[in-house]
């Protein structure tokens, strides 16, 4: 516990993921990028032919399921790629569908009780950057820094569509918004591990700010605190 963390949670598209390899770069951290699991297993789950559509995901041995392919999910972060078993599925993780398959599958217990350890196991020295819902909350409470990002859902829903282009995908910015908005609120009231503000993290809206603003807002904060 001696080694430092510095969570970034929040909602959607908040900006987490730029913000934390940016620290992290700035630091010379490990950086962990708790949604990519999520997304890494529902892809997975796709990949066997498990349905996650909300009835499937009623049914126990379908949670059981997914909760024992999380505890020994075969995933590996390397040179910004990301591997699943021998395939690098770095972009195919970035889908639309695949985002609103690991929010589905991210509210059952089990498969937030299997992933907890695999995080943990990237709490390395010289320290880490970890971005998610309850990376302050759950995952690292101990944590001497929690950033809470937020962003207003109209910046959200242009930077989404912005990075979507850029890939070559296509999209609707209204339909964008429809789904980070549906994606909040079923992260903001699932039972287990919802997103939250943890009591002692710090709220940073960023609508406003450069991506340098905001690493030199947390990194001022950092050296308050360690
Ligand atoms: O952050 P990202 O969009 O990649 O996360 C995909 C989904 O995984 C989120 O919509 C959320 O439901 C879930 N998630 C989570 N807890 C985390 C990270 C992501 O429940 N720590």
């Amino acid at each position: 516990a001696d080694i430092p963390v510095i969570c970034i949670d929040g909602p959607t598209a908040s900006g987490k993921g730029t913000l934390a390899a940016a620290l992290a770069e700035r630091l010379g951290y490990h950086v962990l990028d708790s949604g990519a699991l999520y997304r890494v297993l529902a892809l997975a789950a796709q990949r066997a032919g498990l349905a996650t559509d909300e009835a499937a995901l009623l049914d126990p041995e379908v949670a059981q399921r997914l909760g024992a392919m999380a505890a020994a999910l075969p995933v590996r972060f390397d040179g910004g790629h990301l591997w699943l078993d021998d395939g690098d599925v770095t972009q195919a993780v970035r889908a639309e569908a695949v985002g609103m398959a690991a929010s589905r599958i991210s509210a059952l217990p089990a498969v937030r009780t299997g992933l907890l350890a695999l995080q943990r196991r990237f709490r390395r020295l010289p320290g880490l950057v970890a971005d998610g819902r309850d990376m302050g909350t759950v995952v690292f409470p101990d944590a001497p820094l929690k950033v809470f990002l937020t962003a207003s859902a109209a910046t959200r829903a242009r930077r989404r569509h912005e990075q979507l282009r850029a890939r070559g995908e296509n999209a609707m910015i209204d339909s964008l918004l429809a789904d980070i908005e549906a994606r909040d609120a079923r992260d903001r009231s699932r039972a287990v591990a919802p997103l939250a503000m943890a009591e002692d993290a710090l709220p940073l809206d960023n609508s406003d700010q450069s991506i340098e603003e905001s690493v030199q807002t947390v990194l001022g904060w950092w050296q308050q605190r360690r």
